[in-house]
């Protein structure tokens, strides 16, 4: 069992995930039990990332990936869209500096030629301009699909003119868009929904999943770190004994 007064300094380096990445779910329930409209919520949840990235760096995580926008999200009210696509360009405005002084480094995964013109400079140059940074790589997936991804990783080997016989898992993993990141080790799900909902469905295949039931905004330093305890416990035999 993983008691709740467990602190930081009883986590074991050894059994520290490297890689997580998080569904953040739940924003708009969180905004509606306030009597607030969606885009709310979502704010509050970027106010919270800031804690989460202090907090990964504090305990030893090396990458984040954080699901800001699927691919699916652009059938939501255009109001929505819009404020989503703005909260990543506010961000990005904001927080570059020093997310950049902190030692960050920006990646992101996804298809960026269906968002404007002006947001995607602004990725690609923040993406450029922390690029060096290791402390902690926080990784983007914004216009992400798993299954978009997994056909745009066959289009461009069936470009590249690879035989059938050299198609390999390894070489599918290089034409993703995580190619140069190991597979993520945790996978987190605020809001108690218990659904993948085609995040990183390949690299997932040997994840630990954990789905605390708290949305996103309330996901704080003692609730990832309750996640790290339980993570710790889980026996991990990639289909072996
Ligand atoms: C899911 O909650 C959340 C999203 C679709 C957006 C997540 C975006 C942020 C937290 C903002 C951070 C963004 C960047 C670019 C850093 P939901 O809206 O589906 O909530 P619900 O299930 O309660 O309706």
């Amino acid at each position: 069992m993983v008691s709740l007064d467990r602190t930081a300094d009883q986590l074991d380096p050894a059994f520290v995930p490297t890689h997580v990445a998080i569904i953040m779910d739940g924003n708009g329930r969180w905004a509606q039990q306030r009597g607030q409209p969606r885009l709310f919520g979502h704010r509050a949840g970027t106010e919270n990332l800031r804690e989460i990235l202090r907090a990964c760096v504090e305990f030893g995580i090396k990458i984040l990936t954080i699901y800001a926008f699927s691919t699916e999200n652009w059938g939501r009210p255009p109001e929505e869209v819009r404020g989503l696509l703005s909260i990543l360009r506010n961000v990005i405005d904001r927080e570059l500096e020093e997310l950049n002084r902190e030692g960050v480094q920006l990646r992101h995964i996804g298809d960026l030629s269906r968002i404007p013109d002006d947001l995607r400079q602004k990725v690609l140059s923040a993406i450029e301009r922390t690029a060096d940074n290791d402390r902690l790589i926080v990784n983007v997936a914004f216009n992400y699909g798993g299954r978009a991804e997994i056909v745009h990783a066959i289009q461009e080997i069936v470009r590249d003119g690879h035989s059938p016989e050299a198609i390999t898992e390894e070489l599918v993993s290089h034409y993703l868009y995580t190619s140069n990141l190991p597979d993520p080790d945790l996978i987190i799900r605020t809001s108690g929904e218990l659904r993948v909902s085609n995040f990183l469905i390949w690299q997932s295949a040997y994840a630990e999943y954990y789905f605390p039931n708290v949305y996103w905004p309330d996901f704080n330093r003692e609730e990832l770190l309750k996640a790290l305890f339980h993570f710790a416990e889980r026996d991990r035999r990639y289909g072996k004994l």
